[in-house]
């Protein structure tokens, strides 16, 4: 959502600018520009639409500059057009301005700034910023900047640049991810890490209420409330730039669908042996569980579909009742919980605002809270009380997959340990289900390899429908209601998952002469209640695709197509069952030629509620 770039240096800025700005892409926006210092000038270009119309103004744009702000926008307040796309600047192209995240005042300034004379040239909220700047610069950037941003009501990541001032950069966050990189003569500013991991991997991570003033040679960081200096630490990241990188698949989607049997070993790894779970690296232990009453888990989208798994899985393995919310709904309840209660906010990105919000709620109230986060160093793993890193690598393609798998890994680990810390199961039990998860990687890969193809023909077949239902019981619902996401964020489908005992109960009317139902259906115990529900959709015309257990299925006069899975305990069928119906998703949207890795309307990274 939004993404912000920044560069200093002794090279040439536009090519870093825009090679920064590729590198964001998977954020998700519908228009882009730069800003470019020259000869105390300042040089904008923007452009709606994809960065190749950026690159090619660009390409016509002759001047050069060693220093530039950068943005890909994603819409809020008005439409996507050149106007409304950053950099904004005041009427005098004295400064340039990028923003992430939304001025809640910006209407009660844009009037004061009006009545004082100023001129609109688009309808956003961020360029009340650029004429604020303006009317209280007096010769030092970072002084107006500051003045500026206290005035500001909402969340915002803000980099500015004047022509009065040759390399220098004025970056402030509150509430809206910013980081800078440093290099040798020569500093980054992004919104993200990858942005720049070509260039060096050490940063600054800010923090709210920071502001950076960013010169070749040096990054200062001040408190922006009280002026004073920060000192900051260098944060390094060991993700290398290679891994943010297609290498040679067609889609960011399909290479981080492959990468799911390594990105769990590497979550795995130093925490699982043949005889036991080993969380100490983490930092968890007993303690966190021994005086748990209740766990709620608050998430959004995919990380919230995890925390599904992991209410049957607590509930199953650890007898504590778990509650699982969507962030956005949580913060705005009255959720109730106590020193007795442990919130689990589980996010790839680290910097989701509900997610985020609902961290701070449970922390204010009292809750020790446990992340589940991918990215190093965000918001949300630095502000939790515990942290499990996720370890899928980076993640690229707007539609997760490897880090949901890690995900749902990660609570297979926390749920199975708290059950052994929690004496729930016997030495023979632990070991069945350590000896499963070993396994696990390997499954997964040949589950990839077996079924990749009977996917593609299948595919091919489900782009002439419009709607898909998606049904199972228990762990496998929570399978289907992931499935369905995939599919709709990135084919544009229209698909709705139930519980298989749920249909009868109004969504039967819905289902038709050869509507696709995908029913997922591994848990043993519940196998012949799942397969009675697929009998009632198909007596009423509905074409079954049926995911289980390799050999289950002994006679079929009512499925049409059997995706098979190896054996596991049915506790861990998840992470095997989602892989056919993630490449699905993704050769549904290639025949359909859809944007795979971002998808219409959708961001990686929701900074915004
Ligand atoms: C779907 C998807 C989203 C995210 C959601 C939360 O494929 O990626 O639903 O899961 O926006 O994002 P994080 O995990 O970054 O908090």
């Amino acid at each position: 959502m939004c993404g912000i770039v920044g560069y200093v240096g002794n090279k040439s800025a536009k090519p870093i600018l825009l090679e920064g700005l590729k590198k964001l892409e998977y954020r998700g926006y519908d228009s882009a520009g730069i800003a470019l210092q020259v000869d105390q000038a300042l040089d904008v270009i923007k452009k709606q639409g994809k960065l190749e119309k950026l690159e090619k103004a660009l390409h016509n744009n002759k001047v050069e500059s060693k220093i530039g702000i950068g943005h890909t926008r994603w819409a809020t307040h008005g439409k996507p057009t050149d106007e409304n796309s950053h950099p904004h600047y005041d009427a005098d192209y004295n400064f340039a301005v990028v923003h992430n995240g939304i001025i809640e005042n910006y209407q009660s300034i844009k009037e004061e700034l009006l009545a004082e004379g100023k001129v609109f040239t688009s309808e956003t909220d961020t360029e009340v910023i650029a004429h604020l700047v303006d009317k209280y610069y007096k010769g030092d950037l970072s002084e107006a900047v500051s003045r500026t941003v206290k005035r500001l009501e909402g969340s915002f990541a803000i980099a500015v640049i004047s022509k009065n001032e040759e390399g220098r950069i004025v970056a402030v966050r509150k509430d809206s991810p910013l980081i800078v990189g440093l290099g040798q003569n020569e500093n980054f500013l992004a919104s993200d890490i990858p942005a720049f991991l070509n260039y060096t991997d050490q940063f600054y991570i800010l923090e709210d209420g920071e502001m950076a003033d960013i010169r070749k040679e040096e990054v200062k960081i001040y408190d922006y409330l009280t002026e004073k200096l920060v000192a900051k630490e260098i944060f390094e990241v060991n993700w290398d730039a290679e891994m943010a990188e297609k290498q040679g698949y067609q889609h960011f989607m399909l290479k981080e669908i492959k990468e799911q049997p390594e990105s769990v070993k590497e979550l795995f790894k130093n925490k699982i042996n043949a005889e036991e779970i080993d969380l100490s690296q983490t930092g968890i232990d007993r303690s966190l569980f021994t005086d748990t009453h209740n766990i709620q888990i608050v998430a959004c989208g995919t990380a919230y579909h995890s925390g599904l798994v992991a209410k049957y899985l607590f509930e199953e393995l650890v007898e504590i009742p778990v509650q699982v919310d969507v962030a956005s709904e949580y913060r705005y309840r009255k959720p109730l919980l106590d020193e007795k209660t442990l919130v689990i906010v589980v996010s790839q990105s680290g910097e989701t605002a509900d997610t985020l919000a609902a961290l701070r709620l449970a922390q204010e109230k009292g809750a020790r809270v446990l992340a589940f986060v991918n990215v190093q160093g965000s918001s949300i793993a630095r502000e939790a009380d515990h942290v499990i890193y996720l370890k899928a690598g980076p993640e690229i393609a707007v539609a997760s997959t490897k880090a949901y798998t890690n995900m749902v890994a990660a609570f297979y680990l926390v749920s199975l340990q708290a059950a052994v810390w929690l004496n729930k199961i016997d030495e023979k039990r632990k070991q069945a289900y350590l000896k499963d998860l070993i396994r696990l990687p390997e499954l997964i890969r040949q589950v990839i390899s077996n079924v990749e193809t009977q996917i593609k023909l299948i595919a091919k077949e489900y782009i002439s429908h419009k709607n898909i239902f998606f049904i199972g019981r228990n762990l496998d619902y929570t399978i289907a209601l992931e499935g369905a996401l995939k599919l709709k964020e990135i084919s544009y489908l229209h698909a709705e998952a139930y519980p298989a005992g749920e249909l009868k109960h109004g969504t039967l009317a819905l289902v038709d002469e050869g509507i696709p139902v995908i029913a997922v259906a591994t848990r043993k115990d519940l196998f012949d209640k799942s397969y009675s529900n697929i009998k009632e959709v198909k007596s009423r015309g509905a074409e079954i695709l049926l995911i289980t257990w390799e050999g289950y299925l002994q006679e079929n006069d009512t499925v049409d197509h059997l995706v098979e899975l190896p054996d596991i305990n049915d506790l861990f069928a998840g992470l095997l069952a989602i892989i056919p119906l993630q490449l699905l998703s993704y050769y549904t949207a290639l025949y359909l030629d859809c944007d795979i890795d971002q998808p219409r309307n959708l961001a990686k990274s929701v900074t915004v509620e």
